[in-house]
C-alpha cells in the first residue's frame, strides 16, 4: 500500500500547483494621448507579465485630478491611435471607462495623502494628488493587478502612490520606469502638443538646467541654493519665456526640501515645474555621485 497523503501534504501540493499556474497581471494606468514614454511603460509591463500573464492598461482622463482652471477639456484625446499603440505593445486588455461610471453622481469617498503630496506639484495643484490616489486605488480594485508601472517623470506621483499602497495595505507592487525623452532632452509629455514653435525651442532648457545641477553635484559639495541657481540661470538664458512654478532640491524618498544653505546629500532629487505660455511642464533629475 502506498503511503496515505496527509491533509497538510495535499494542501501544500495544491498550493504549489496554484503557484505554478498563476500568471502575473500587470496594470499600466494612463490618461491616453499615448507617446513613446507610455509605450516604454507598456513594454515594461509586458516584460513583467511574461508571455502567459495579462497586461492591462487604462486610458481615462481623470476629472478629479484637474483643478477648475486646468486643461481637462483641452486635454488631448486620441483613442483610436492609442488603441493601435496598445495592440502593437501587446496589451491584452484596454480599460477606457466613461467618467460617469467611475464617478457616479453620489460618490462621496476619496483618498487623501497628507505628507508627500503637500509640496512641489501638490502646492500649486491643490487636490491633484487626492484625485490621482482615488482613481489609482479604484483602478487597483477594479483590475486587481500584481504589479503596476508608473513613470519617474511624475516622480512625486510615483512616491505618493508608493506611500498609499504601503499605508492602505494595497497588495500591488509598484514599479518605477525611467523617463523617455526627445533627442534634445525634453521629457515626452502629452502636454508637449500644446507648445508653439518658440516654446518648443525653449523647452529643452528645463532638462539642460537639471543636467547642470547633476554635474555640479558630481564635482563637489554644492548647497541646495547653488544647485537651484545654476538651473535657474540656464532657464533665464535659454528660455526667456519660461515662468518657473517651482525648482526645488528635495530628499528622494520623503520629498522634504533640503535647506538652501545645506550641502546636498547623495540621495537627493531636483524637481521642477515650468510654465511656457499656459503649458505647465514638469521634469526632475536624481542626483548620483
Ligand atoms: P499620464 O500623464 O497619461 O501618464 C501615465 C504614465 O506614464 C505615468 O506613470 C507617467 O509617469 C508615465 N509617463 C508620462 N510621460 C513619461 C515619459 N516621458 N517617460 C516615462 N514615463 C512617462 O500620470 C497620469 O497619466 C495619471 O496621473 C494617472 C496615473 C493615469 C492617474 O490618472
Amino acid at each position: 500500500m502506498p503511503d496515505r497523503p496527509t491533509v497538510a501534504a495535499t494542501r501544500e501540493e495544491l498550493a504549489e500547483l496554484l503557484r505554478e499556474t498563476r500568471r502575473p497581471r500587470v496594470l499600466v494606468p494612463t490618461m491616453g494621448a499615448l507617446h513613446a514614454g507610455h509605450v516604454a511603460l507598456l513594454e515594461e509591463g509586458r516584460r513583467l507579465a511574461g508571455e502567459g500573464g495579462t497586461l492591462v492598461t487604462s486610458i481615462f482622463v481623470n476629472p478629479t485630478q484637474f483643478g477648475p482652471e486646468e486643461d481637462l477639456d483641452a486635454y488631448p484625446r486620441t483613442l483610436e491611435a492609442d488603441l493601435a499603440a496598445c495592440a502593437t505593445a501587446g496589451v491584452d486588455i484596454v480599460f477606457h471607462p466613461a467618467a460617469e461610471e467611475i464617478y457616479p453622481e453620489d460618490h462621496s469617498t476619496a483618498v487623501h495623502e497628507i505628507s508627500l503630496s503637500r509640496g512641489l506639484c501638490g502646492a500649486s495643484r491643490p487636490g491633484h494628488f487626492d484625485g490621482v490616489c482615488t482613481v489609482v486605488l479604484k483602478l487597483f480594485n477594479l483590475v486587481a493587478p500584481d504589479s503596476a508601472v508608473f513613470g519617474k517623470k511624475d516622480y512625486q506621483q510615483l512616491a505618493v502612490i508608493r506611500r498609499m499602497v504601503t499605508d492602505l495595505d494595497v497588495p500591488v507592487e509598484i514599479v518605477g520606469a525611467e523617463t523617455v525623452r526627445d533627442a534634445d532632452g525634453l521629457a515626452l509629455s502629452s502636454r508637449n502638443s500644446y507648445l508653439d514653435a518658440r516654446q518648443r525651442a525653449e523647452a529643452p532648457a528645463i532638462r539642460k538646467g537639471l543636467v547642470a545641477t547633476r554635474e555640479l553635484h558630481k564635482k563637489g559639495r554644492p548647497t541646495a541654493r547653488e544647485l537651484a541657481e545654476t538651473a535657474l540661470a540656464i532657464l533665464r538664458q535659454d528660455a526667456p519665456e519660461a515662468r518657473v512654478d517651482y525648482l526645488e532640491v528635495v530628499d528622494r524618498d520623503t520629498l522634504a526640501p533640503i535647506e538652501p544653505d545645506s550641502p546636498v546629500p547623495d540621495h537627493a532629487l531636483v524637481a521642477t515645474a515650468v510654465f511656457l505660455g499656459r503649458t505647465r511642464l514638469i521634469d526632475n533629475i536624481e542626483l548620483d555621485r
